[in-house]
């Protein structure tokens, strides 16, 4: 590819210097490793870069004026120098080369250009970060760095395509933060319908932007007007890219895509001496591609996060409701096609444009007509939304819609194709779905009662016949939601059901005893199997804590929770559960020879579950949720072998910003407990970190915390863990009974991690993001501080005899302490 260089270009182009700093390559000045080349103004340089260790070394860009070395390019990524120093240099052909000083045979790297003959070719920084070669001679741009894109997307890259020859521009992650070999995630332009940039993991789609509406990608609302940089998507015959001007020339942004597969753009700040991230997609669940399948809809203010679309049913509600959302909606009325109105949902992401055409000159109406016009047309929309008003142009969608998401604000309205029956429906729904009709509204009482009629005969004939709906039920999230309706609906189950699946609660079938009272398998006339919690009388569990578990968990929907599936309350307070055949982790853990079934890579899938579950409580679900009695024996297992976490009886919410309470009712377990918890009473998501931190300790070394003895000391477990840890032997805690199966680095970083979570201080304890972000990579993870509750048994003044020992292993129940406040 041949640029005419702009006069300005050559005026740059300056004499040789033999210096260790050069502004020009030649055939006869080069660098070498120690030396660099630096742009004009001195804004970027280009030299050699080793990895941590030193093993590896690079040829890279990076900016001159900032202290922490932030490499933007790296010219030989697939293959580092790793003998003898490296030299780059221009050839008499006009390529860019590096190979090792002595061994000039083998190369490194090249750019392969080549310059006509007797043509004088030179190598050059410019000023924004771009390496190019020139022909001196003739003028021509022979080959430049930005286009070939590493990692980060510099002002004036262009990311897209040439859409005559297909040249494509994109970005490529490095493999660790540590080593820039290409990685698994791409950044780039999806030529397949109207554009829109698609983050990808190998083949799957991670994260995509939506199509360019004019002001942004639809996807994208934190991308807004700025004072820091312009941003712009161009689209023409020849080309269609992204890219992004400074507004200021003292301005020094970066959009980076990180090896771990995240799109940060960060924003240098003089006077911190710091990157400040400005931006990041994706941003939360919701962005996950495809999450909700097709016609479903995300809603982060939602739990569960998708619904369907109004007059869509869950494909497959069995996955539906255990929350595997990947096969999607159907349509609740079949469509007939001729016979059809247009829907118009307000205010959303636009579905992922694979399959999908575009006109940029209709406007909406006649958008509309050539929807209308052709059946495999599902949903229409305006193309650019930026001089405001209905838009114009016609983008249309000729397969399911994935990818829909409700915005409270910057969304754009999509109008989607729905059966002419749905009319009525989706009327009387309107209210609480905030759905729109486009159609015209004919009023009248007559009618209106005829909806009504028609949407209960529907809902009637829609329900399952044995389990009645409780809408009584109204859930007080300690935050006011706009009064919204957070009526639930939970199947009731009626006592003689349960009576009859359980065997009138036959001993037989008396699968444990928690906290609350006994537990029941049972197996209902379906053939369903389930577990029944019955409420003692006795119970220190009230009905206030009962209630409160019925909601919560209710509310709660992840694949790493357990499910419930109803309730009973007449004489008895009953709760239903999927049942779960594997029990639960304890009586795997702690038994010698069930133990030997839980290989290193199930505790790790184990570890990791209970993780993105506890996140999913902490911070994800809308309530926000602090379990407080967390332990081995409240994870079931499915079968197989996922974690699902159990018991929110205990649960309590904590409104957006409150994350400590204080409480004068200390409920938990001991050998679980954090100290600030147990001792003052004082609870927060930290306290739950801290009760992970024993569980991952418990699970890597098969060993209870509470009643652990040692021959050489009388710590308990996390004594133990950390003492091995400090004395440099972390992997002497794992179980033996692993041996074999064990992933070393793997094992090493969950006891780091579990430590973490154990520390005395709260504040110093990781948040369950960060716990499973550091689970997730291979970041640096920090050195733990010493454990809390090191020798527990001193702190609580327990019997340390080992006869009482031998009682509170065999025995763990949930404690109630009540104390004075
Ligand atoms: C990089 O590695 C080379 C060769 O091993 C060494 O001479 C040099 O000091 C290293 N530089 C840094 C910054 O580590
Ligand atoms: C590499 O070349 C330098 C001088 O250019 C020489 O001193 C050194 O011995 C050579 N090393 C090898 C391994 O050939
Ligand atoms: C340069 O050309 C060689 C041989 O055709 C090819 O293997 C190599 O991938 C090319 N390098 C680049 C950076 O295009
Ligand atoms: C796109 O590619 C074609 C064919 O190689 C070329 O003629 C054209 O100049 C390119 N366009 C741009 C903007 O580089
Ligand atoms: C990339 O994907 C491959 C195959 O899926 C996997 O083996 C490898 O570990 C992945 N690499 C990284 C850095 O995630
Ligand atoms: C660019 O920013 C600098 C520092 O903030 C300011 O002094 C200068 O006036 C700005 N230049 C323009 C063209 O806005
Ligand atoms: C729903 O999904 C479950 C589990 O994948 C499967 O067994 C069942 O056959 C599916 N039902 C339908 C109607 O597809
Ligand atoms: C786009 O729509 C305009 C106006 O209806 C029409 O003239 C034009 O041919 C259409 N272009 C394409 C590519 O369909
Ligand atoms: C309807 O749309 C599909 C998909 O864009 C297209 O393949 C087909 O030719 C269209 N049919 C008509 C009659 O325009």
């Amino acid at each position: 590819m041949k640029y005419c260089l702009p006069l300005f270009f050559l005026s740059l182009i300056s004499a040789v210097r033999f210096s260790h700093a050069l502004d020009t390559i030649s055939t006869t000045a080069w660098i070498q490793e120690g030396q660099s080349l630096i742009s004009a103004q001195g804004t970027f340089e280009l030299g050699f870069f080793n990895s941590s260790d030193s093993s590896r070394r690079y040829v890279g860009i990076w900016y001159k004026k900032i202290t922490a070395q932030t490499v933007v390019w790296v010219a030989n990524r697939f293959k580092p120098l790793r003998g003898s120093a490296g030299v780059l240099k221009v050839t008499s052909q006009g390529s860019l080369e590096l190979h090792e000083k002595n061994r000039t045979g083998e190369i490194f790297w090249t750019t392969n250009s080549s310059a006509p003959n007797g043509g004088s070719p030179v190598a050059q920084l410019l000023d924004t970060g771009n390496l190019v070669v020139l022909d001196r001679a003739g003028g021509n741009i022979l080959w430049q760095s930005f286009d070939y894109p590493t990692d980060t997307l510099l002002a004036a890259m262009k990311l897209g395509r040439n859409r005559t020859s297909g040249f494509d521009r994109f970005l490529t992650a490095w493999t660790s933060p540590d080593d820039p070999s290409p990685g698994n995630y791409t950044f780039k332009l999806d030529p397949g319908g109207y554009p829109q940039l698609l983050l990808e993991q190998g083949d799957t789609i991670k994260f995509n932007t939506g199509p360019w509406n004019g002001i942004r990608w639809s996807g994208t609302p934190n991308l807004t007007p700025n004072p820091y940089y312009a941003y712009e998507f161009i689209l023409t015959n020849d080309e269609m890219y992204y890219h992004y001007t400074l507004r200021n020339d003292t301005v020094i942004t970066r959009l980076f895509l990180s090896s771990s597969g995240v799109l940060q753009r960060y924003t240098w700040i003089d006077r911190m001496q710091g990157w400040l991230l400005y931006l990041t997609e994706p941003i939360d669940n919701c962005d996950t591609h495809s999450l909700c399948g097709p016609y479903g809809s995300c809603n982060i203010n939602n739990s569960p996060v998708c619904g369907c679309l109004e007059g869509f049913n869950p494909k497959n509600s069995s996955e539906w409701d255990l929350t595997d959302w990947t096969a999607g909606c159907v349509r609740r009325t079949v469509m007939e096609c001729g016979k059809e109105i247009f829907v118009k949902y307000p205010s959303v992401r636009l579905p992922d444009t694979q399959h999908s055409w575009f006109n940029r000159s209709m406007n909406l109406q006649e958008c509309e007509a050539h929807c209308r016009s052709n059946c495999s047309c599902m949903a229409y929309s305006s193309l650019d939304i930026s001089g405001g008003g209905a838009g114009t142009g016609c983008l249309e969608w000729t397969s399911g819609l994935i990818d829909i998401r409700e915005y409270k604000e910057k969304g754009q309205d999509l109008y989607i194709r729905m059966s002419e029956s749905e009319k009525g429906l989706l009327q009387s729904n309107k209210k609480k779905h905030k759905v729109t009709i486009i159609a015209g509204v004919a009023s009248g009482a007559f009618l209106i009662v005829l909806a009504l009629l028609l949407f209960f005969v529907a809902r009637k004939l829609g329900k399952k016949d044995k389990s009645k709906t409780v809408k009584g039920f109204r859930l007080d999230t300690g935050q006011n939601d706009e009064g919204h309706d957070e009526d639930l609906e939970l199947p009731l189950f009626d006592m003689a059901t349960i009576a009859a699946a359980t065997d009138n609660f036959s001993l037989l079938n008396k699968i444990g005893e928690g906290g609350f009272g006994p537990v029941y398998k049972g197996k209902l006339s379906n053939g369903q199997e389930i577990a029944v919690k019955k409420l003692s009388s006795n119970s220190k569990q009230g009905l206030d804590e009962f209630k409160n578990e019925v909601l919560y968990v209710a509310k709660l929907q992840h694949r790493n929770l357990v499910k419930l599936l109803g309730c009973c309350i007449q004489e008895e307070n009953l709760l239903v559960y999927e049942y779960m055949p594997n029990k639960s982790l304890d009586s795997f853990l702690f038994d010698q020879e069930q133990r030997k079934e839980l290989d290193w890579s199930k505790r790790f899938s184990i570890v990791n579950g209970i993780a993105r579950g506890l996140l999913y409580l902490h911070q994800d679900s809308r309530l926000r949720i602090i379990h407080r009695d967390l332990k081995a024996s409240n994870i079931l297992l499915d079968n197989d072998m996922n974690p699902k976490i159990s018991d929110f009886g205990l649960a309590k919410s904590f409104g957006g910003n409150q994350t400590e309470a204080n409480t004068n009712r200390v409920v938990g377990t001991y050998g679980y407990m954090s100290p600030e918890y147990a001792i003052d009473g004082v609870f927060s998501i930290k306290s739950d970190v801290f009760s992970y931190g024993v569980l991952v300790l418990e699970t890597v070394s098969g060993k209870r915390n509470r009643g652990f003895n040692h021959p050489d000391h009388r710590h308990n477990l996390l004594g133990h863990a950390w003492r091995l840890f400090s004395e440099g032997k972390p992997l002497d805690l794992l179980d033996p009974l692993m041996d074999g199966s064990c992933n070393m680095s793997e094992a090493a970083r969950c006891i780091q991690i579990g430590l973490l979570c154990v520390q005395r201080c709260p504040e110093d304890r990781p948040t369950m993001a960060k716990v499973v972000m550091m689970l997730g990579s291979e970041i640096e993870l920090p050195g733990p501080k010493e454990p809390g509750f090191f020798n527990e048994r001193k702190l609580l003044g327990d019997d340390t005899s080992s006869s009482s020992q031998a009682a509170y292993s065999a025995n763990e129940v949930t404690m109630t302490l009540l104390t004075a406040r």
